[in-house]
C-alpha cells in the first residue's frame, strides 16, 4: 500500500499482516535494546494540523523505534499563520525528503488531498491518516483490533479471533471517526456481532447502511440496555462537543445517566467483559472515572501502549523496510 486512508477496502489479510508485524514490534519494544534499523535513513513527518497527544507521540516514538528520522510539525507555530496552504506545505516537506508523512487534520479529505498531490507529483511518499474530521482514523481502529485480538491470543493476534464475540460501540458514534474505521475494521469477518449504541441524535438511522456487504452483522440501538447484554468488549466514545452543533449537545449528566458505561451496566455483559476508550475521555459522562481506572475491565492503557507496535508496523509495511 502506497497511503493509509480508510479501512474500508482493507481485506481481511492485510487485518492480519497489521497484527502479525504489530506483535514482532511487540516482542522488540518488550527488549532492552528497544530499537531496530529497519527505517533507517528514511524521514517520517508528523503533520499535526489538529491537536493529539497519543497520535502524535506515538508516531513518533514508533518512527525513531525504527530508527527513522522524524520531523513534527505543529499548525500554530508554522508558516499556516502567514497563509502559506496545507498542499503547499506537504511539498515543503516532500522537497525535504520526507518518505512518509502521517497527517491529522479537522477536516474529512485533507490526507486524501496530500496524498493526491504526492501521486501528481509522483513521488514515493506514503500517507498515513492519523485521523480527519468525522472520516476515519485508521491506526486507532487497528490499534483498538490488536488490543482485542492480544487479549484473545497473545502470541497470535488475527481477525478470525472475532467470531463468536459480541462488541458494543457506546457513545457519540455521528461524529466520531473512531467509530467510522472500527466499524469496518470489526465487520471485516464473519461470525461476530457488532452493535452500535447511541441517543437518536448521536446514531442517524443512515449507520444502518454503513458497513452494508461486510461481513460481520451490524445493529442499532437507541437505547445502550441490548448493545451490552452479553457484549464481550465495550468501546466507548467521547461526547465530541467540537463538532456538534449546539441542538445536538445533549446535558452531560443527563447523558451519563441513560448512556455512561459504569459498572453496574456492565453486569449485563459476558463474565470478563473489557471496556476499550480510545481517549481523551470525559471522565463521568461517557464512562465512569472509576472504571475507567479499573484493571479488571479497563484496556485503556493497553490501547496507547499497544499504538506503538502498531503504529511501528504501518510505518514498516509502508516504508518497505526490510526486518
Ligand atoms: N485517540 C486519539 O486519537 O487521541 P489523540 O487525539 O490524543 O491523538
Amino acid at each position: 500500500r502506497c497511503h493509509i486512508i480508510s479501512l474500508a477496502d482493507f481485506t481481511p489479510d492485510e487485518y492480519d499482516t497489521v497484527l502479525q508485524t504489530a506483535a514482532s514490534f511487540r516482542e522488540v519494544l518488550s527488549r532492552r535494546m528497544k530499537k531496530v534499523p529497519t527505517l533507517q535513513g528514511q524521514v517520517v513527518a508528523n503533520l499535526f494540523f489538529e491537536p493529539s497527544t497519543r497520535t502524535r507521540s506515538s508516531f513518533e516514538l514508533a518512527a525513531k523505534r525504527l530508527s527513522a528520522d522524524t520531523l513534527n510539525f505543529a499548525a500554530s507555530s508554522s508558516s499556516l499563520t502567514k497563509g502559506e496552504t496545507i498542499l503547499d506545505t506537504a511539498k515543503t516537506y516532500l522537497a525535504m525528503g520526507t518518505d512518509l508523512m502521517v497527517i491529522r487534520h479537522r477536516d474529512a479529505g485533507v490526507p486524501q488531498a496530500i496524498a493526491d498531490e504526492m501521486d501528481r507529483l509522483a513521488s514515493n511518499v506514503g500517507v498515513l491518516n492519523a485521523g480527519d474530521g468525522q472520516h476515519e482514523h485508521p491506526s486507532q481502529a487497528l490499534l483498538d483490533l490488536f488490543t482485542i485480538c492480544s487479549l484473545l491470543d497473545p502470541e497470535r493476534p488475527r481477525l478470525e479471533l472475532l467470531k463468536g464475540k459480541k462488541i458494543a460501540i457506546v457513545g457519540d458514534i455521528l461524529h466520531s471517526r473512531v467509530a467510522r474505521s472500527n466499524i469496518w475494521s470489526l465487520t471485516a469477518i464473519a461470525g461476530m456481532e457488532l452493535h452500535l449504541a447511541s441517543s437518536p441524535t448521536l446514531l442517524p438511522q443512515e449507520f444502518a447502511d454503513f458497513g452494508v456487504g461486510r461481513s460481520g452483522q451490524l445493529q442499532l440501538h437507541w437505547q445502550v440496555e441490548p448493545a451490552l447484554e452479553n457484549a464481550d468488549f465495550v468501546m466507548t466514545l467521547r461526547l465530541q462537543k467540537e463538532r456538534m452543533s449546539q441542538h445536538l449537545l445533549p446535558s452531560l449528566r443527563e447523558y451519563h445517566q441513560r448512556y455512561g458505561i459504569t459498572r453496574d451496566r456492565l453486569q449485563a455483559c459476558n463474565r470478563g467483559v473489557k471496556v476499550l476508550h480510545p481517549g481523551p475521555a470525559n471522565r463521568g459522562v461517557e464512562i465512569s472515572s472509576d472504571l475507567m481506572d479499573d484493571p479488571e475491565f479497563s484496556l485503556i492503557s493497553q490501547q496507547v501502549t499497544s499504538g506503538v507496535a502498531v503504529r511501528m508496523a504501518l510505518l514498516y509495511l509502508m516504508g518497505g523496510g526490510k526486518a
